[in-house]
């Protein structure tokens, strides 16, 4: 076959240079037709849309012919024409075709329309579909605006690390990393296992936040973010919820949690921003398979400036609902941690538009948010969005020595993990504050998938960590 310089799809189908000869590779989608002229329907991953290849079936040998069934790899030869029909503009009229890779019938791709629940169990083909390749390369794209968002305003990427030995939110949700022979454990004579011969010297596990060594830096280099795995072993089997997750976490010096919830609301417009600007194709894609209200509920959050509310204030909103004979499976009074029912209620129901919330009890956050002068609420932030619940977890920070400290002791955290932690507050102690976007979060936002496994390549849950 003669060697052409391979044009990918994406730049095939909007090139207008008729009559020049390219190649394409990719795998058959669909392959169609009669019995002079076949339709082949070609996809490289690099766009949603497949270029069809036309087929002079006289042309070519008919074993060859044989081995261009829907997932096999060919390359193809051929000159570039106008298309005919409808759909594309342009087309290739095939010259020569070499099977690169014949695709065994067992193939499990075969008929459309599986359900994404058979699709997770052949997650190492999924990206074939036309659903996930839509969805991973928006996946790249968010992780692409998110750098891009933090460097154009002098944020430093920072990278923390992912074995530690303090747990950032206390909720004994942590995984343990260890070399230790789990068959042979020594233990003291009360019976605790010596961690002294361990790895790490002692017990240490995989974090769940990269936000304590993000405070580090923030007060070193001014405005850091985090963007990484976290782990959770919470056993949470919700639409919502992975063990591993990705998440970005911004810390700034300086700033209030009013600079906070601005910094939030800003960060989250421009991620929904540019999927609606760099991956339309997919967007639409998605938009008209599954969620005919995404591209309207992804403009709406641009629109309108998130509203921004106390804790106590939304409570009273839910109790009212109640009264008024709304059912909620979970009780709702002052102070229990809101399910994703309430937080729904208020931002699809109640305003109809993204909700701050802020100034949670103490009880229900962690240890590190700046404590009110009520000494019953924190300065926390949670941003809450239509069909997700929370999306955004985050606080400003306690800068009092003093103050931290007795909420650390409140809450028995053990000291001898926490040290390095405190002396920032010891040594030049600044206001500052940051939060967490769960990016997969993010992403079920963007996509309107329904499913959390469905917009991470391979999704870790409990009893699940297959490919
Ligand atoms: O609210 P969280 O637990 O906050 C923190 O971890 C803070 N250290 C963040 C900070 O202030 N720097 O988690 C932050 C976000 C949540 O709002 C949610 O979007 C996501 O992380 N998240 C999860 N995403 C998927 N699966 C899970 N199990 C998640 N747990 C939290
Ligand atoms: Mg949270």
């Amino acid at each position: 076959m003669e060697t052409i310089r391979r044009t990918k799809i994406v730049d095939l189908l909007k090139c207008r240079d008729f009559g020049a000869m390219v190649n394409v590779k990719g795998w058959v989608r669909t392959r169609r037709g009669s019995k002079q002229v076949n339709f082949i329907a070609l996809n490289d991953g690099s766009t949603i849309n497949n270029v069809q290849v036309v087929v002079d079936l006289a042309n070519f040998d008919e074993d060859m012919l044989k081995q261009i069934t829907t997932g096999a790899c060919i390359s193809v030869n051929g000159e570039l024409v106008e298309s005919v029909g409808a759909g594309q503009a342009a087309e290739i009229q095939a010259r020569e075709i070499e099977v690169l890779g014949v695709c065994d019938n067992t193939y499990p791709l075969q008929k459309k329309g599986h359900s994404m629940e058979f699709l997770r169990e052949i997650a190492h083909l999924r990206p074939r579909t036309n659903t996930f390749g839509a969805v991973f390369r928006i996946r790249h794209n968010m992780a692409i605006a998110i750098h891009k968002f933090f460097h154009e305003r002098g944020f430093f990427y920072f990278h923390t690390p992912l074995i530690t030995a303090s747990d950032c939110e206390g909720a004994g949700q942590m995984f343990q990393v260890t070399t230790m022979n789990l068959y042979d454990l020594k233990k003291d004579e009360n019976g605790s296992i010596i961690y002294d011969n361990d790895f790490f010297g002692k017990q240490a596990s995989l974090t769940v936040s990269g936000q304590l060594e993000g405070e580090l830096a923030a007060t070193a280099l001014g405005a850091i973010y985090t963007f990484g795995p976290t782990f959770r072993a919470e056993n949470s089997n919700t639409p919502r919820h992975l063990a591993e997750f990705w998440m970005i976490e911004p810390e700034v010096a300086f700033n209030d949690i009013n600079d906070n919830m601005d910094l939030a609301e800003e960060f989250i417009k421009y991620c929904v921003q540019w999927a609606l600007d760099n991956c339309y194709d997919d967007v639409k894609f998605l938009n008209d398979m599954f969620d005919k209200g995404l591209i309207e509920r992804l403009q709406g959050v641009l629109k309108e400036s998130f509203v921004r509310l106390p804790y106590t204030e939304g409570i009273k909103i839910l109790e009212e609902a109640v009264a008024k004979g709304h059912k909620f499976e979970f009780p709702v009074y002052w102070g229990v941690d809101l399910a994703s029912e309430h937080e729904r209620y208020l931002v699809e129901e109640h305003f109809k538009r993204p909700v701050i919330l802020t100034d949670y009890p103490k009880e229900i956050k962690a240890f590190y948010m700046k404590q009110n002068e009520d000494g019953k609420t924190v300065r926390a932030m949670d941003v809450l969005f239509p069909k997700i619940g929370e999306i955004i977890g985050g606080s400003e920070r306690e800068a009092d020595y003093d103050k931290l400290l007795t909420r650390i002791q409140e809450l028995n955290i053990p000291m001898k993990d926490m040290w390095w932690y405190l002396d920032t507050r010891k040594y030049g102690s600044c206001p500052h504050s940051g939060f967490g976007l769960g990016f997969e979060r993010l992403l079920l936002f963007v996509t309107g998938m329904a499913n959390i496994r469905d917009v991470i390549p391979f999704p870790r849950t409990p009893r699940n960590a297959e490919f």
